[in-house]
């Protein structure tokens, strides 16, 4: 049995790539879901939750790939999700028992809701069902997670019945999810304490794990987390950014940031690297095309700007007077001007890295190349200018097709006329013109001409990356195909931001190109064909 090594550590269990994935809209190939996963170690989480095997042969292999990348004996726990069935639990096993250190976590209903209307058990099936679940996961390996599903509106009495089991039957963490956001902090207060207190088996010193697992319908995952915490909890099952089902799941930044940043109150800590915060929030909100709320706590835009006389006047005297966090503990970009159009290649990677950012030499070449355009044309270069340029540079594992070059007119008079020139993975140069009702739709169009997968564009947005009429543009695209309700997100940025709106548009493309391996070929004879 696991014992608790420090009892005032509370550790971290990221569910984003498993509860986080299940966001409308919001898909990851298996190549996205390992470059999450090895940012998430480096975030420094305890437990990464890297799918649900017996969902699909794809998401089997992604964990599988993961548990054998990244769960190395210094690295994270890697668990799977499994249905508290027999088949679930053996897909479960396959895919994490690779790792130097694997959990298998199952769940099944426990309210009287989910007993008649999910699965039609009585409260005594329900129990023989669980008995059976934990004994064979807990027969294939050490470390096992139970979750009463809906715990939030079982029954008390039948919740320490259940999780009493559990533990009788192996279970090394007993998580306690609050599955359809509905309870209030001091309710879950009561409820934790009330867990911990009375269930056989589970009390301190037993080495029980204690979880919790909070959506946010209400508003209150991170409330009710930290109540959970306050009550004895010493795991958080979180995302990053909060995605998840619904309205999402509970924020890990927001969680991460108040047990240290009220450390004195909470008396606990975790094990996470606040200064990779930032960095995982930006390449989440990049691969899953869900973009972060600007006055979102922690990692949104507006979280470290002052805007008020007042408050900016109460920063420059000194910043306690405004500010709880320093931008920089969570990662945040420091200095404002950073390097000019004479700065070389060895100044550009050295700023990189202390900005966080490693890049490989060929990436290094082309954001250099980037770099000196954009001081070219913009004359302070600011570290949010090369994270948007690195952000976009950096896109992930896929590049079916590459922007070379694109020229655009438009204005009241005649059609607006896209001209784009596309590399596609056989280095074939390929361009093609199209007319759109304005810019965008006539580059996307152009696009659209070459790549030839059937996609509709479902979100388009677009803010500056700093203040000022030069300043870069960054966008966000979500498309999809129809008949589908998965979509594929793309970002982009570039000081013109037409150039950028292509950019995020061909990297939602690639992405969806990789996860459905449908279409990405250009049709023969529909375009001239042209190596340039
Ligand atoms: O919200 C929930 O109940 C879950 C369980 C599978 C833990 O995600
Ligand atoms: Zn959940």
């Amino acid at each position: 049995m696991t014992t608790i090594a420090n009892e005032n550590i509370v550790r971290i269990f990221d569910t984003t790539l498993r509860d986080g994935e299940q966001s409308p809209g919001a898909t990851l190939s298996s190549a996205e879901k390992l470059e999450i996963a090895r940012q998430l170690s480096r975030l420094g989480v305890d437990i990464i939750e890297a799918g649900f095997p017996a969902a699909s042969p794809d998401d089997l292999a992604a964990v599988q790939r993961i548990a054998r990348e990244v769960g190395t004996a210094d690295g994270p726990t890697i668990c799977g999700l499994a249905r508290a069935v027999e088949g679930d639990i053996l897909a479960c096993w396959e895919g994490v028992k690779d790792a130097a250190k694997p959990r298998i976590h199952t769940f099944l209903g426990t309210s009287d809701i989910h007993l008649k209307y999910q699965t039609g058990l009585t409260q005594e099936q329900a129990l023989d069902v669980i008995r059976k679940a934990v004994t064979l996961a807990r027969s294939l390996c050490d470390d096992v997670e139970f979750s009463p599903m809906d715990a939030g509106r079982t029954d008390m009495e039948f919740l320490i019945k259940v999780c009493a089991l559990a533990i009788e039957c192996g279970a090394t963490t007993l998580n306690i999810p609050d599955t359809v956001g509905y309870v209030t902090p001091q309710e879950w207060y009561d409820t934790i304490s009330t867990l911990i207190a009375e269930t056989p088996g589970g009390g301190p010193g037993s080495g029980i794990i204690w979880s919790v697992h909070c959506h946010n319908d209400l508003g209150l995952a991170t409330a009710n987390t930290l109540a959970g915490v306050a009550a004895g909890a010493r795991q958080v099952e979180v995302t990053i950014n909060g995605i998840g089902e619904r309205a999402g799941n509970t924020s890990l930044e927001e969680v991460a940031m108040a047990i240290r940043t009220r450390s004195q109150f909470y008396d606990v800590d975790t094990n996470i690297n606040a200064r990779e915060i930032m960095k995982t929030s930006r390449m989440v909100s990049n691969y899953t095309g869900l973009s972060v709320q600007v006055n979102k706590a922690i990692v949104g835009k507006n979280a470290f700007a002052h805007e008020a006389g007042i408050h900016q006047d109460g920063v420059l005297k000194h910043h306690s007077t405004f500010e709880i966090m320093r931008p920089e503990d969570v990662g945040l970009a420091h200095s404002d001007l950073v390097l000019g159009k004479h700065s070389g290649r060895h100044a550009l990677r050295s700023r990189l890295l202390e900005l966080g950012y490693e890049v490989s030499d060929e990436a290094l070449q082309e954001v250099f190349k980037r770099f000196k355009d954009l001081a070219d044309a913009k004359k302070t270069v600011t570290d949010a200018d090369l994270e948007a340029l690195v952000t976009d540079q950096v896109q992930g594992p896929h590049e079916f097709f590459k922007l070379i070059d694109i020229q655009v007119t438009s204005g009241t008079m005649g059609m607006p006329t896209a001209t784009v020139k596309l590399e596609n993975a056989e280095g074939q140069r390929i361009i093609h013109a199209a007319v759109g009702t304005g810019p965008v739709d006539a580059s996307f169009r152009a696009v659209d001409s070459v790549v030839n997968v059937p996609a509709t564009l479902v979100e388009y947005s677009v803010h500056s990356v700093t203040e000022g009429i030069d300043a870069v543009g960054e966008v966000t695209v979500r498309i999809s195909t129809k008949g589908e309700n998965r979509s594929y997100g793309g970002y982009g940025a570039d000081d013109d931001i037409i150039v950028a709106s292509v950019r995020a548009y061909l990297a939602a493309l690639n992405r969806m190109i990789a996860i459905t391996g449908a279409g990405g070929h250009t049709p023969e004879g529909a375009v001239s064909t042209v190596n340039v």
